[in-house]
C-alpha cells in the first residue's frame, strides 16, 4: 500500500490505534500513544487483544471478559476489515490474559469473514487471499488447531457449493461432489441414479424430477467413528433443490433470481459429514440428500396430480413451487430404515420462515420424542452463532393441509406456512424429528458480520456444537 508522508510519520513516532474499543469508552480514534494507554488499562485489569498486521501496524481491543462467542465472532470480522484497509491478509494477535475460547472465536470471525467465491473471477482469485493467523499469549493445542481449520473449511465446503451456479451444480454433479468429499475426508458416499430411485418408489423426487433435463439422485453419506458401531445412528436430511423455478406455479418478479440457493440444506449436510469424519467425532451419522432442480417442460407435474408415497400416504399437488416438501418425504420415509435415534432435516423450505424471523437463524420445530434434544440444539445454536427460533407444533396446524380427494396437499393457506410445511414432512416420520427451515439465513443478499454475501453455511457451525461430543443422553 502507498502511504501518505503524514501516516508515515505517525507510524514512525506513535503505535497507532485505529480500534474502536469494546466497551465504548471515549478514546480519541485518532493516534494515541496506544501502548502507553493499555498498559495502564491492563493495570486497571482490563484484558485486551493487539493485532500486528504486516509489516508495521497494530491494532488494540480492549475486551469485556463477559461477551459470549457470538460478539467474538462478530469482532473478527471487523478486526479482517481493519486488515483490510491496510491491505494486509495476515496478522499475529496477541492475547493478552484471555479465555481460550474467545480467541477461538475471534480467529472464527476473521476466517470465515476472508471467504470469497471468486472461481469465477480469473484475476480476483489470484489476488483473494483467505487470512493467515498466528497467536502469542495463548497457546492453543494441535488438536484445537486442527479442529479450528477443518471448521472454517467445512463452512468454506458449504459456501462453496451454494454459490455454485445450478449449470455447474445440477443434480448429478451434486451426487459427484458428495462423492468427492467422501473420497477427501473419509466418509462412505452412495449415490442412487433414477432405476434405483424409481425402485425405491421415491415418488415426490420423481414427481418433482419430472419436467427436468437431468436425472434425479438419492445421495447417501456414512460415516461412523470405531468406538459407535453399536450406536444408533443420528440421520441428517438436506433438501437438493439444485435450482427452484416454481415448476408450472412458477416463480415471478425477482422470486427466482437466487433459487441456486435452494440445496443449501444439502450442502450443510455434505459439509457436516466431512467436518464429522475429518474431525473422526466419537457418533453414528448418515446424511441423505434427495435432489434435482424444479422445472418445466411438457412432462412436468402440474397442480391437481396425486403422489402416492410409498409408506402409503397420498398427496395432493396443489403448487408446484412447494416442491421441497415433496422430495423430502421420500428422504424421510427412507431414513426410518436406519432406526435412527434422532433426525434432522436442514431445508431452504418456506418464504414464509425467512419473513417471519429474517435472516437473523432458522425456524425450528420438532415431534413430541425430540424434545429433549431440541432444547440441546437451541444452546448450541446460540452458542455457534447459527441460531434457531423454535415455532409451534400444535395438532392443530395438521388442520390446515388436509386435503378433500387425498390424505394430505402440499399447501396449507395463508398463515403459518412455515409450520404447516413442517406438518406435511411429520406425516412421514415415525421417531425423534427436528426440523430446520433455513430458508431465512442460508442465502444473503449483502454481508453481515462474518457471514458474507451468498452462501452463509448455516448449519454447519451448528452441527459442530451439537454433534462433537453428541450422546444420546442429552
Ligand atoms: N425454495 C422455496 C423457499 C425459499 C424462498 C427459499 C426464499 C429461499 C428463499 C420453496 O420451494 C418455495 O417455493 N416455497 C413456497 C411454498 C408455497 C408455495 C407454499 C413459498 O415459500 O412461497
Ligand atoms: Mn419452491
Ligand atoms: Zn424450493
Amino acid at each position: 500500500m502507498k502511504k501518505t508522508t503524514k501516516q508515515k510519520n505517525i507510524n514512525k513516532s506513535l503505535t497507532m490505534l485505529h480500534v474502536h474499543l469494546c466497551d465504548q469508552r471515549h478514546v480519541p480514534s485518532i493516534a494515541i500513544d496506544a501502548l502507553a494507554y493499555f498498559q495502564s488499562e491492563v493495570k486497571k485489569e482490563n484484558n485486551f487483544i493487539s493485532i500486528s498486521l504486516y509489516p508495521e501496524h497494530h491494532l488494540y481491543v480492549l475486551i469485556k471478559d463477559e461477551e459470549d462467542a457470538e460478539s467474538w465472532r462478530r469482532m473478527g470480522s471487523r478486526v479482517w476489515s481493519w486488515m483490510q484497509s491496510f491491505h494486509s491478509h495476515e496478522a499475529t494477535l496477541h492475547l493478552h490474559g484471555i479465555k481460550k475460547e474467545i480467541g477461538m472465536a475471534l480467529n472464527e470471525g476473521i476466517h470465515l469473514s476472508s471467504y470469497k467465491f471468486d472461481k469465477y473471477k480469473k484475476e480476483e482469485s489470484s489476488k483473494n487471499k483467505h487470512a493467515i493467523i498466528s497467536f502469542s499469549g495463548i497457546d492453543f493445542s494441535l488438536a484445537e488447531k486442527n479442529t479450528l481449520v477443518s471448521k472454517i473449511n467445512s463452512v468454506f465446503i458449504c459456501r462453496d457449493l451454494v454459490n455454485e451456479p445450478f449449470d455447474a451444480l445440477h443434480s448429478v454433479a451434486l451426487g459427484k461432489a458428495f462423492e468427492q468429499l467422501g473420497k477427501k475426508h473419509g466418509f462412505k458416499v452412495e449415490v442412487f441414479n433414477k432405476a434405483r430411485i424409481e425402485a425405491l418408489k421415491m415418488a415426490g423426487l420423481l414427481a418433482v424430477n419430472r419436467g427436468s433435463k437431468y436425472a434425479p439422485t438419492f445421495s447417501v453419506m456414512h460415516y461412523c467413528h470405531p468406538s459407535a458401531k453399536k450406536m444408533k445412528p443420528v440421520v441428517l436430511v438436506g433438501k437438493g433443490v439444485v435450482y427452484d423455478t416454481g415448476g408450472y406455479n412458477i416463480k415471478v418478479g425477482t422470486g427466482m433470481e437466487n433459487m441456486k440457493c435452494d440445496m443449501a440444506g444439502a450442502a450443510a449436510v455434505g459439509s457436516t459429514l466431512a467436518l464429522a469424519s475429518s474431525q473422526k467425532w466419537p457418533i453414528n451419522l448418515i446424511g441423505l440428500v434427495p435432489s434435482t432442480d424444479n422445472f418445466i417442460n411438457s412432462s412436468a407435474y402440474v397442480a391437481g396430480n396425486i403422489i402416492r408415497y410409498s409408506n402409503g400416504v397420498t398427496a395432493e399437488v396443489q403448487n408446484t413451487d412447494a416442491e421441497g416438501r415433496l422430495i423430502l418425504a421420500d428422504a424421510l420415509i427412507y431414513a426410518a430404515k436406519y432406526k435412527p435415534q434422532l433426525v434432522i432435516d436442514f431445508a431452504t423450505l418456506t418464504g414464509a420462515a425467512a419473513a417471519a424471523i429474517g435472516k437473523y437463524g432458522a425456524v425450528g420445530m420438532c415431534n413430541k420424542s425430540a424434545h429433549t434434544q431440541m432444547n440441546h440444539l437451541l444452546k448450541c445454536g446460540e452458542s455457534s452463532g447459527d441460531r434457531i427460533a423454535q415455532f409451534p407444533f400444535w395438532d392443530d396446524y395438521a388442520e390446515l393441509i388436509k386435503s378433500d380427494i387425498a390424505e394430505i396437499r402440499n399447501i396449507g393457506g395463508p398463515y403459518a406456512g412455515a409450520i404447516t410445511a413442517g406438518k406435511f414432512l411429520e406425516r412421514f416420520v415415525d421417531y425423534p424429528w427436528i426440523h430446520l427451515d433455513i430458508a431465512g439465513p442460508s442465502f444473503l443478499d449483502a454481508d453481515w458480520n462474518y457471514r458474507k454475501k451468498g452462501g452463509t453455511g448455516y448449519g454447519v457451525m451448528l452441527m459442530h456444537d451439537f454433534l462433537r461430543e453428541f450422546s444420546s443422553a442429552k
